[in-house]
């Protein structure tokens, strides 16, 4: 054997080793850190490999080709081996992953809790509505204070001092400011916005209000009002009656029996008290009518000329009519509803069904 092909037989046979060990250690490597540190032993600049390329220049020229494929050829198997091997474990992880991750459609999904309108903002935006649609505008909020003076809340509102209403039994004062109350009706809104603005005036008011009452099944200390106000030029008792009774028919539907009953404010002349057929017992007679077979729904009349006159407005020229009515009772005559304090309960199985 001459000394050039002993010494390529040499290194043929010392790449073909390499090869094979290169081969059986990707086979073993257990996870990819492992296979990483075989193609970083084998692959490398540093590499065995690379270094018998590197030595090519000292063998014999003619062997160089030979011995130069052979180092070219056996690096690209071993990469492709790698790069097997690699997908291999590419593959066992994502198909360990899709069955971790693995959707059972027959499981129960999360419930996620919608928020919701509370029925009385319902009851107030849709008798809003219905205002609205009748031509009234929404008061500003300036005008409707629920922390409110004497003056608005009675005085302006034609109510003498005597009247049992300002009693502290029916009204809550403010313990440190006289004259101040938390407003006992929306009422004290008709006022503020006759003295702030020249008629045609058709505005409609809702918000809080509150009385010193015990609470019951029919009473709760704070509870909602909505009061309207319209002033104009011949306004009469019949703008009133037709006003009213269009929002009846639209807020009860018109199957609803309805009256109109004489009564007194100290702030209208005449006043009529507006009810409606009892909803629990149709007519006949029940503990929830005090068996008179009707509930009072919302008190009106004409504005008193003397309401006018306290706010610059001449009753000469003008008039007007007014009403406030009762979101709560509202709301309770038209889903049969018996006590008010569920409203005040935040209990979700009571509220969640308007
Ligand atoms: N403020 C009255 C109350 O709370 C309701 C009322 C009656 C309002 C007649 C009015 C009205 O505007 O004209 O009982």
């Amino acid at each position: 054997m001459s000394q050039e092909s002993f010494e390529t037989g040499f290194m043929e046979s010392k790449i073909l080793e390499i090869k094979n060990n290169a081969a059986a250690e990707i086979n073993n490597a257990k996870t990819l850190k492992e296979l990483d540190e075989v193609k970083n032993k084998y692959l490398s600049r540093s590499s065995e490999l690379n270094n018998l390329k590197k030595g090519l220049k000292d063998i014999d020229p003619a062997m160089r080709p030979k011995i130069g494929a052979l180092t070219n050829e056996v690096s690209k198997e071993i990469e492709c081996l790698i790069k097997e091997k690699n997908d291999v474990f590419y593959f066992e992880e994502l198909n360990q992953k899709l069955v971790l991750e693995k959707i059972d459609p027959t499981l129960d999904g999360t419930y996620i809790k919608k928020g919701r309108v509370h029925t009385l903002t319902a009851t107030i935006n849709e008798i809003v509505e219905i205002f609205e649609h009748l031509g009234f505008s929404l008061i500003e909020n300036k005008y409707s204070p629920e922390v409110e003076v004497e003056k608005y809340n009675f005085d302006l509102l034609n109510t003498p001092k005597e009247h049992p209403a300002r009693d502290v039994q029916d009204t809550y004062y403010a313990l440190n400011a006289k004259h101040v109350v938390l407003r006992s009706q929306t009422s004290n809104s008709q006022v503020r916005q006759m003295e702030n603005s020249k008629p045609p005036i058709r505005i409609i008011s809702p918000g809080r209000v509150y009385r010193n009452e015990s609470v019951s099944a029919r009473k709760n200390n704070l509870f909602h009002q909505i009061e309207g106000l319209c002033v104009d030029k011949n306004i009469r008792f019949t703008d009133l009656k037709g006003t009213l009774n269009e929002f009846i028919r639209l807020y009860f539907g018109s199957s609803r029996p309805t009256r109109f009953r004489n009564s007194f404010f100290p702030f209208t002349e005449p006043s009529a008290e507006v009810d409606v057929q009892c909803i629990m017992c149709g007519g006949k007679g029940c503990p929830t009518c005090s068996g008179t077979g009707w509930l009072e729904i919302l008190g009106s009349g004409m504005v008193d000329p003397n309401v006018l006159k306290g706010v610059g407005i001449d009753p000469n020229v003008y008039s007007g009519f007014a009403f406030g009515m009762g979101v709560e009772r509202l709301t309770m005559l038209k889903y049969a509803i018996d006590d008010i304090r569920l409203f005040f309960n935040n209990d979700e199985r009571f509220l969640k069904q308007f």
